[in-house]
């Protein structure tokens, strides 16, 4: 057998909190509508954590899943990686919150912000590091706790959001029938003013009047990123199937970011894959952001993806960044 190492997902798990908001429920708070919600993004309701909750409460849950179905305990575990843009504190990372959690003594952890493309950059990073022989299990993680970063008085937002967090254990293997075949990670900072949390940065500290003018919460501007996503989104996949020496007949699942079904269906038409291999999951969670992409897989892998299927991850978020993973199951 070769002595070649590479990457395996041997296991996903997923936590979404237990309140659900419906669209019903945002009409009561902003000037909208169940069918403006459903009609333009597809959502019908998203979940929010309790002020209790942090961002790494959601990500333990889920890692926790993660780890039991990979019949790991925490301290197999040599790295894990949370991806978030909702951290529990700007340091320490989230990660080491989740790693004394769990119990991952001998685990390097920390954390990385890519927005909604953090989960597939954690696992482009996983495949590397396992690849490479640096480690042999690593825990990824997208978690976020949005409701918090929200402004819940801006219906171009407002309706869009939730929390959740997903996670994968990622190990190596020398068998290459069963693993992550490619993966591929972009940036283009000329378009840092499209979706950002401008206050609470050291460009734009924390002072009352930033508060007063909710600069501590997500602003959007959505068309422009509309057309980007789909854009960026669809170069991303081709060129992993590309990568992986596949085509877009042999991919069974398309597991993309779960931000609007307009864009996903914009995504399967120019990638020539039918609409009923594209999973969807956005009409109950709405868009958690690094968490969609590892939820969807989660829920995925549990609906019945099959050994040797061929799986394509697809995702774009604020940055701007994307990113996309071929895997044969
Ligand atoms: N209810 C009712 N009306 C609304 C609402 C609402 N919730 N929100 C906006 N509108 C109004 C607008 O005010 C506008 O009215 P106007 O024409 O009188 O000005 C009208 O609806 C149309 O607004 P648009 O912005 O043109 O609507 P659009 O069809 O573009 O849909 C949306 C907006 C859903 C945000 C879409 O642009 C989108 O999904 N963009 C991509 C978002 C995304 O993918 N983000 C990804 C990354 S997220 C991350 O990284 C954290």
């Amino acid at each position: 057998m070769s002595t070649q190492k590479f990457a395996k997902i041997v296991s996903t798990g997923s936590y979404v909190p237990e309140k659900v908001l419906t669209n019903k429920d945002l009409s009561k708070l902003v000037d909208t509508t169940d069918e403006w919600i459903t009609t333009r993004t597809g959502i019908k309701e998203r979940r929010i954590a309790t002020s209790e909750q942090s961002t790494s409460d959601l990500a333990t849950q889920a890692a926790e899943k993660a780890l039991s179905s990979a019949s790991l305990d925490a301290t197999d575990l040599d790295l894990i990686i949370v991806a978030t843009i909702t951290p529990n504190t700007f340091t320490p990372s989230t990660a080491c919150y989740v790693q004394a959690n769990l119990g991952a003594k001998n685990a390097v952890a920390f954390d990385i912000s890519a927005a909604c493309s953090g989960f597939i950059f954690a696992m482009d990073m996983a495949r590397n590091f396992i690849e490479n022989g640096t480690y042999d299990h690593v825990l990824i993680i997208g978690a976020e706790k949005l409701s918090t970063f929200v402004n819940w008085e801006d219906r171009n937002t407002c309706v869009l959001f939730g929390d959740g967090a997903g996670a994968a254990v990622i190990s190596a293997t020398n068998d290459s029938s069963s693993r992550i075949l490619s993966s591929h990670i972009g940036s283009d900072g000329t378009y840092t003013d499209l979706l950002k949390i401008e206050g609470g940065g050291s460009a734009c500290p924390i002072t009352t009047s930033n508060v007063d003018d909710k600069l501590n919460t997500l602003s959007m501007q959505g068309k422009e990123i509309f057309k980007l996503a789909v854009h960026h989104m669809k170069t991303a996949a081709n060129q992993v199937i590309e990568d992986a020496n596949l085509t877009p007949s042999d991919i069974d699942w398309v597991i993309p970011h779960q931000a609007n079904l307009r864009i996903i269906d914009a995504i399967s038409s120019r990638l020539d894959i039918d609409s009923d291999k594209v999973f969807v999951n956005l009409d109950k969670y709405g868009n958690t952001s690094a968490a969609a992409v590892a939820i969807a897989l989660d829920e995925a892998h549990r609906q019945g993806i099959e050994r040797e299927q061929h799986v394509v991850l697809v995702a774009f978020g604020a940055g701007l960044t994307w990113g996309a993973a071929a895997i044969r199951w």
